[in-house]
Protein backbone atom coordinates (compact mmCIF):
# COMPACT_ATOMS: atom_id res chain seq x y z
CA UNK A 1 0.00 0.00 0.00
CA UNK A 2 1.19 3.16 -1.38
CA UNK A 3 2.33 5.91 2.20
CA UNK A 4 1.10 9.47 0.72
CA UNK A 5 1.81 11.23 3.84
CA UNK A 6 5.41 10.07 3.17
CA UNK A 7 5.74 10.87 -0.60
CA UNK A 8 4.38 14.13 0.36
CA UNK A 9 6.35 14.69 3.10
CA UNK A 10 9.36 14.01 0.31
CA UNK A 11 7.83 17.40 -1.99
CA UNK A 12 7.79 15.24 -4.84
CA UNK A 13 6.69 17.29 -8.05
CA UNK A 14 3.71 15.67 -10.30
CA UNK A 15 3.26 16.27 -13.81
CA UNK A 16 0.53 19.15 -14.72
CA UNK A 17 -1.77 19.48 -17.54
CA UNK A 18 -0.63 21.90 -20.42
CA UNK A 19 -1.63 25.46 -20.02
CA UNK A 20 -3.56 25.08 -23.75
CA UNK A 21 -5.06 21.72 -22.86
CA UNK A 22 -6.49 23.33 -19.43
CA UNK A 23 -7.69 26.39 -21.63
CA UNK A 24 -9.79 24.22 -23.94
CA UNK A 25 -11.24 22.16 -21.33
CA UNK A 26 -12.60 25.19 -19.49
CA UNK A 27 -13.90 27.00 -22.71
CA UNK A 28 -17.61 25.84 -22.45
CA UNK A 29 -17.72 26.24 -18.16
CA UNK A 30 -19.18 29.58 -16.77
CA UNK A 31 -16.83 31.46 -14.68
CA UNK A 32 -18.76 30.81 -11.24
CA UNK A 33 -18.82 27.19 -12.73
CA UNK A 34 -17.55 24.66 -9.63
CA UNK A 35 -14.70 22.12 -10.61
CA UNK A 36 -13.61 19.44 -8.46
CA UNK A 37 -9.71 18.11 -8.28
CA UNK A 38 -9.23 14.56 -6.95
CA UNK A 39 -6.44 13.70 -5.86
CA UNK A 40 -5.51 17.17 -5.41
CA UNK A 41 -2.05 16.38 -4.33
CA UNK A 42 -0.54 20.09 -2.51
CA UNK A 43 -3.29 21.72 -4.81
CA UNK A 44 -1.26 22.83 -7.61
CA UNK A 45 -4.34 22.97 -10.15
CA UNK A 46 -6.73 23.58 -7.95
CA UNK A 47 -4.56 26.95 -7.39
CA UNK A 48 -4.47 27.35 -11.26
CA UNK A 49 -8.17 27.17 -11.35
CA UNK A 50 -9.28 29.21 -8.73
CA UNK A 51 -6.87 32.31 -10.39
CA UNK A 52 -8.88 31.75 -13.61
CA UNK A 53 -12.40 32.63 -11.07
CA UNK A 54 -13.85 29.25 -10.33
CA UNK A 55 -15.03 27.79 -7.24
CA UNK A 56 -12.34 24.67 -6.30
CA UNK A 57 -12.62 21.88 -4.22
CA UNK A 58 -9.96 19.17 -3.71
CA UNK A 59 -10.12 15.95 -1.61
CA UNK A 60 -7.10 13.99 -1.12
CA UNK A 61 -6.41 11.12 0.77
CA UNK A 62 -3.13 12.36 2.44
CA UNK A 63 -3.71 14.63 5.41
CA UNK A 64 0.09 15.64 4.55
CA UNK A 65 -1.07 17.12 0.95
CA UNK A 66 -4.38 18.72 1.91
CA UNK A 67 -2.86 20.77 4.92
CA UNK A 68 -0.02 21.79 2.33
CA UNK A 69 -3.12 22.47 0.24
CA UNK A 70 -5.01 24.43 2.19
CA UNK A 71 -2.16 26.72 3.10
CA UNK A 72 -0.94 27.34 -0.91
CA UNK A 73 -4.71 27.98 -1.91
CA UNK A 74 -6.25 29.86 1.22
CA UNK A 75 -9.31 30.64 -1.66
CA UNK A 76 -10.34 26.87 -2.09
CA UNK A 77 -11.92 24.22 -0.16
CA UNK A 78 -10.23 21.15 0.45
CA UNK A 79 -11.48 17.89 2.37
CA UNK A 80 -8.87 14.91 3.27
CA UNK A 81 -11.02 11.49 2.02
CA UNK A 82 -10.79 8.16 0.49
CA UNK A 83 -12.30 9.60 -2.97
CA UNK A 84 -13.38 5.86 -3.67
CA UNK A 85 -16.07 5.41 -0.17
CA UNK A 86 -17.15 9.28 -0.47
CA UNK A 87 -20.33 10.06 -1.21
CA UNK A 88 -20.31 13.14 -3.50
CA UNK A 89 -23.66 14.96 -3.21
CA UNK A 90 -22.66 18.26 -5.05
CA UNK A 91 -22.71 18.54 -8.57
CA UNK A 92 -19.57 19.69 -10.57
CA UNK A 93 -18.73 21.56 -14.24
CA UNK A 94 -15.52 19.48 -14.53
CA UNK A 95 -14.16 16.95 -12.19
CA UNK A 96 -10.25 16.57 -12.78
CA UNK A 97 -8.41 13.33 -12.23
CA UNK A 98 -4.79 14.19 -12.51
CA UNK A 99 -2.75 11.11 -11.53
CA UNK A 100 -4.85 9.69 -9.08
CA UNK A 101 -7.31 6.96 -11.14
CA UNK A 102 -4.35 4.43 -11.84
CA UNK A 103 -3.85 4.02 -7.77
CA UNK A 104 -7.98 3.51 -7.17
CA UNK A 105 -8.95 -0.10 -6.45
CA UNK A 106 -12.37 -0.15 -8.08
CA UNK A 107 -12.21 2.05 -10.97
CA UNK A 108 -15.26 1.30 -13.07
CA UNK A 109 -17.56 2.05 -9.70
CA UNK A 110 -15.90 5.01 -8.84
CA UNK A 111 -16.31 6.61 -12.98
CA UNK A 112 -19.36 5.81 -12.40
CA UNK A 113 -19.84 7.65 -9.18
CA UNK A 114 -17.86 10.78 -10.87
CA UNK A 115 -19.68 10.95 -13.74
CA UNK A 116 -23.48 11.24 -12.05
CA UNK A 117 -21.78 14.27 -10.60
CA UNK A 118 -20.12 16.02 -13.40
CA UNK A 119 -21.14 17.19 -16.90
CA UNK A 120 -17.68 16.59 -18.06
CA UNK A 121 -14.60 14.39 -16.11
CA UNK A 122 -10.90 15.04 -17.15
CA UNK A 123 -8.49 12.04 -16.77
CA UNK A 124 -4.88 12.05 -16.97
CA UNK A 125 -2.84 8.82 -16.36
CA UNK A 126 0.88 7.37 -17.43
CA UNK A 127 -0.20 4.65 -20.24
CA UNK A 128 1.97 1.75 -20.65
CA UNK A 129 3.76 1.22 -24.98
CA UNK A 130 3.04 -1.76 -26.86
CA UNK A 131 6.60 -3.28 -27.35
CA UNK A 132 8.75 -1.30 -25.11
CA UNK A 133 10.40 -2.98 -22.28
CA UNK A 134 9.14 -1.64 -18.89
CA UNK A 135 10.86 -1.51 -15.66
CA UNK A 136 9.28 -1.74 -12.53
CA UNK A 137 7.93 1.70 -11.46
CA UNK A 138 6.21 2.07 -14.67
CA UNK A 139 4.85 -1.27 -14.62
CA UNK A 140 3.63 0.06 -11.04
CA UNK A 141 1.94 3.31 -12.73
CA UNK A 142 1.20 2.14 -15.64
CA UNK A 143 -2.45 1.64 -17.00
CA UNK A 144 -2.94 -1.23 -20.48
CA UNK A 145 -4.39 1.63 -22.88
CA UNK A 146 -6.69 -1.13 -23.80
CA UNK A 147 -7.63 -1.99 -20.50
CA UNK A 148 -8.35 2.13 -20.03
CA UNK A 149 -10.08 2.85 -23.81
CA UNK A 150 -12.84 -0.21 -22.81
CA UNK A 151 -12.89 0.89 -19.36
CA UNK A 152 -13.70 4.56 -20.48
CA UNK A 153 -15.86 3.78 -23.96
CA UNK A 154 -18.01 1.40 -21.21
CA UNK A 155 -19.09 4.89 -19.14
CA UNK A 156 -18.61 7.56 -21.30
CA UNK A 157 -20.34 8.06 -24.83
CA UNK A 158 -17.61 10.95 -25.82
CA UNK A 159 -13.98 10.86 -25.19
CA UNK A 160 -11.53 13.47 -27.20
CA UNK A 161 -7.79 12.42 -26.54
CA UNK A 162 -6.19 15.48 -25.33
CA UNK A 163 -2.67 14.55 -26.01
CA UNK A 164 -0.23 11.65 -25.31
CA UNK A 165 3.38 12.32 -24.67
CA UNK A 166 5.88 10.42 -24.28
CA UNK A 167 7.04 10.87 -20.57
CA UNK A 168 10.78 9.86 -20.18
CA UNK A 169 10.88 9.65 -16.40
CA UNK A 170 8.09 6.95 -15.50
CA UNK A 171 8.99 5.14 -19.33
CA UNK A 172 4.93 5.84 -19.99
CA UNK A 173 3.02 7.75 -22.58
CA UNK A 174 0.85 10.47 -20.24
CA UNK A 175 -2.39 10.88 -21.80
CA UNK A 176 -5.23 13.41 -21.02
CA UNK A 177 -9.02 12.39 -21.91
CA UNK A 178 -11.44 14.97 -21.49
CA UNK A 179 -14.76 12.70 -21.52
CA UNK A 180 -18.48 13.05 -21.08
C1 LIG B 1 0.45 11.06 -8.29
S1 LIG B 1 -0.29 12.07 -7.08
C2 LIG B 1 -1.00 13.37 -8.06
C3 LIG B 1 -1.30 14.60 -7.25
C4 LIG B 1 -1.97 15.74 -8.02
N1 LIG B 1 -3.15 15.32 -8.74
C5 LIG B 1 -1.00 16.38 -8.97
O1 LIG B 1 -1.14 16.16 -10.16
O2 LIG B 1 -0.11 17.11 -8.49
C6 LIG B 1 -1.72 11.10 -6.61
C7 LIG B 1 -2.55 11.79 -5.55
O3 LIG B 1 -3.74 11.03 -5.31
C8 LIG B 1 -3.96 10.94 -3.91
N2 LIG B 1 -4.77 9.72 -3.68
C9 LIG B 1 -4.38 8.45 -3.84
N3 LIG B 1 -5.40 7.61 -3.55
C10 LIG B 1 -6.46 8.38 -3.22
C11 LIG B 1 -7.80 8.11 -2.81
N4 LIG B 1 -8.26 6.87 -2.70
N5 LIG B 1 -8.62 9.16 -2.52
C12 LIG B 1 -8.16 10.45 -2.63
N6 LIG B 1 -6.90 10.77 -3.00
C13 LIG B 1 -6.06 9.75 -3.30
C14 LIG B 1 -2.56 10.93 -3.29
O4 LIG B 1 -2.51 11.35 -1.96
C15 LIG B 1 -1.84 11.91 -4.21
O5 LIG B 1 -1.92 13.23 -3.76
Amino acid sequence: MIDWNDIHSKGVEYYQIPKSHLNFILESVPLNGHLLDVGCGKGELVSILCSKGYVVTGLDISIEAVSSAKKNVPNAKFECIDAETFELVDKYNVVFLNLVLQFLKEKYSFLEKIKKVSEKVVVVVPVLIEGVTHDEKSLRIGMDKVHLDNLLNKIFSQKIVLFESFHADTNTYMTGYLLS
